[in-house]
């Protein structure tokens, strides 16, 4: 909820501004208290009365009218966020480049309250280097950027640009700037898994992947900085462990992951699967190094056990199951299908596509779908709060 919260929104000339009537509706139901301003050229796009009946204030624009001139500067210090939605590829470059020749702009400059952006704009222009310029300028500067969305546009072309929906936009409101607590987990215990696991082939030779375990990681000591009680089974990884009360199970194969899990599930109040565990694994393990002969060389896998669809079908009630997917294609219809095949309650989807998401990378880009049929959007941030949001997510939705 969002209640007594003040949202100043910004509204631009784009086709877009037809969902901010659904957007100010959505906040005001939350609770908030929801000041609308538009651009000259918003007007076009949607009317002031809609957006004044709906917000229960008077919509504003104009820096002057013949009697009175508007105080921006109050308006950016009334509002414990300023969001504009859509905003525009014009307004992006202005608000980039320190341009004020409108209200809203004149608001955003002098704004002392974090600001967010909802950029709406047609595919070729979102992609276009200026725009990705000042959008990168626009977040150096502190803003936060809720990603567009793919899908029908204005042109009529299918692809990147739409505006995110008014629910995505109010729940990253509410996820970055309105949590306001979050429940403890002393007394719970928690399972965590991490990095990669490497399956031998011969004494010197293994398959693995690249994964780093730093997600998983992360994981375990948020649980632990809450109050939980924690094991991290880890397969091998180059992080260095902190001896901070988390108890740290290393494992190489997946059957070692399953046979170190399976062990303590039972006693899991929340169990987080982050680990990426080898599909396969070769069906015989050479005892001695396998000598280069002079053809091919072929090596039978045979399927390793899944570890969060063992531990799905043993989920008893009270106890909350997540699990990871890695995808670079049908991202979200793969995480949907994981989520009910394994019987998780939640999946965290990164996609192998986003920038500066997935293995390796000291930042991820998640989505996190829920077996309530939730579905949540996230920007790109540090592990340390990628963790603290799937925590924070699985507090507020579930009794753990
Ligand atoms: N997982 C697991 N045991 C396995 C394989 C995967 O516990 N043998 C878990 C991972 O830890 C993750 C989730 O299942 O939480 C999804 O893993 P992912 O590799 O994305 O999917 P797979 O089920 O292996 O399917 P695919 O590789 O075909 O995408």
């Amino acid at each position: 909820m969002m209640q007594g919260k003040k949202i100043l929104l910004g509204v631009c000339g784009s086709i877009a501004a037809y969902k901010s009537a659904y957007l100010v509706r959505h906040l005001v139901k939350q609770g908030a208290e929801v000041k609308v301003i538009l651009t000259p050229s918003a007007k076009d796009f949607i009317s002031p009365l809609t957006l004044s009946t709906l917000s229960k204030n008077p919509v504003l624009s104009e820096l002057f009218d013949e009697q009175s001139w508007t105080n921006h500067v109050m308006l950016g210090r009334w509002a414990d966020v300023m969001l504009v939605a859509p905003a525009s590829c014009n307004s992006i470059a202005k608000m980039a480049n320190g341009l004020c020749d409108n209200l809203l702009l004149a608001v955003y400059l002098s704004a002392t309250c974090p600001v967010v952006i909802a950029p709406a704009m047609d595919e070729d222009m979102w992609h276009h280097p200026s725009t990705k310029e000042n959008i990168v300028k626009l977040q150096a500067f502190g803003n936060k950027i809720i990603p567009v969305e793919k899908g029908e546009l204005a042109s009529g072309l299918h692809g990147d640009g739409r505006m995110a929906e008014p629910e995505s936009i109010a729940e990253f409101l509410q996820q970055n700037f309105f949590l306001t607590s979050n429940k403890g987990l002393s007394g719970k215990k928690a399972l965590v898994t991490a990095g990669p696991t490497y399956e031998p082939i011969d004494p010197v030779r293994f398959i693995g992947n690249h994964s780093s375990g730093k997600m998983g990681w992360e994981l375990a000591a948020e649980l632990k900085k809450r109050g939980a009680e924690v094991i991290l089974v880890s397969g091998p990884t180059q992080l260095a462990f902190a001896d901070n009360g988390i108890k740290l199970i290393r494992v190489n194969t997946a059957e070692e992951m399953f046979e170190a899990c399976t062990n303590v599930f039972d006693k899991a109040d929340i169990t987080i699967m982050a680990a990426a565990v080898a599909d396969y694994t070769p069906e015989q393990k050479e005892t001695e190094k396998i000598k280069k002969k002079e053809d091919g060389l072929t090596i039978k896998l045979t399927k390793t056990k899944d570890i969060l669809q063992s531990l799905g079908t043993k989920k008893k009630k009270g106890q909350f199951l997540a699990g990871f997917a890695l995808e670079t294609n049908n991202e979200e219809a793969n995480a949907i299908e994981k989520l009910k095949k394994k019987n998780a309650d939640m999946i965290v989807l990164n996609s192998l596509n986003d920038t500066g998401a997935g293995f390796g990378h000291d930042t991820n880009k998640v989505t996190i779908f829920t077996s309530k049929g939730d579905k949540f959007i996230y920007e790109t941030r540090s592990k340390t709060q990628v963790a603290k949001d799937i925590i924070d997510k699985i507090t507020e939705l579930y009794e753990v």
